[in-house]
């Protein structure tokens, strides 16, 4: 489904160049859940920022069931870590947007909008803006709003970065449902190891910058996942420890 081929990115700037990222190799299948992690400052977004056709790699390729990426398109959603909604807008405004940009007809992109605010817990808040809206919130339904139009593969960076450990843990367990319901493909950048590992099916740990792949795990940990208590599993415990250890390595040596 998608393929990053030789991916690497140097920014050069007047007075230095910073070499983001390095030689990233990565494939994921049609449908599946890898995450990534890696010390701050590797070059996680600037991936992301590539994949989703924003930026140009300095080398590499990327393709989407065999198409190159050339530029933004609808097939690639990106759900960034600040809900970044429009505040004149009301939720469900917000949350139809993309539809409305395509041209689907109002009764039909409200009633599509109207099922996701439900299904994420919003029933109620449709007309509300976002200032009105908590943290969690508003997260909720930036996810909505790219989940809206379907795209093969979603794009997240730190999407639950700015929230409390709770309601973090009540949108892992949301994301999985989502994801199982929409069958889409799901590149997730996270700082939290625990998070990386009871979303994935792969993990993929990066080194200090320049961003290389420094190991991917596979993640033995059947479906569907409780995330509330996955951390129970022994399973669960063994991969973390050996990815502490690692991520440790790659943070010691920044
Ligand atoms: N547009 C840019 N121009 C110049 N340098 C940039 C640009 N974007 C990123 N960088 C540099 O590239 C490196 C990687 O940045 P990036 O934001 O991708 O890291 P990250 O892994 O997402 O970090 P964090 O975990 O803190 O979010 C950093 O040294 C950063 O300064
Ligand atoms: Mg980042």
């Amino acid at each position: 489904m998608l393929k990053i081929e030789g991916l690497s990115k140097r920014f050069v700037g007047a007075d230095k160049t910073v070499t983001a990222i390095d030689g990233i190799h990565l494939e994921v299948s049609s449908g599946e859940f890898v995450t990534m992690v890696g010390p701050s400052g590797c070059g996680k977004s600037t991936i992301l920022n590539i994949l989703s056709g924003l930026m140009t790699p300095t080398l590499g390729s990327v393709t989407v069931n065999g198409v190159p990426l050339k530029g933004v398109t609808r097939d690639i959603g990106y759900v960034t870590q600040q809900a970044n909604l429009m505040p004149w807008r009301t939720l469900i405004d917000n949350v139809s947007f993309p539809l409305e940009v395509s041209g689907v007809k109002t009764a039909e992109r409200q009633s599509r909008a109207r099922d996701l605010i439900k299904l994420v817990g919003l029933a109620g808040f449709e007309h509300a803006y976002p200032d009105q809206l908590s943290g969690g919130m508003r997260q909720r339904a930036n996810i909505i709003r790219t989940m809206i139009y379907e795209p093969k593969v979603i794009l997240m960076d730190e999407p639950f970065g700015p929230l409390d450990a709770q309601t973090r843990v009540v949108l892992q367990d949301l994301l999985l449902s989502l994801w199982s319901r929409a069958k889409s493909t799901i590149l997730f950048i996270t700082h939290d190891l625990q998070e990386a590992i009871g979303l994935g099916d792969r993990v993929v740990l990066l080194s200090a910058r320049p961003g290389r792949i420094a190991s991917i795990e596979h993640v033995p940990l059947p479906r569907p996942r409780d995330v509330f208590k996955i951390h129970d599993s022994p399973d669960f415990r063994a991969l973390f420890d050996k990815l502490w250890l690692e991520l440790e390595k790659q943070v010691r040596t920044e």
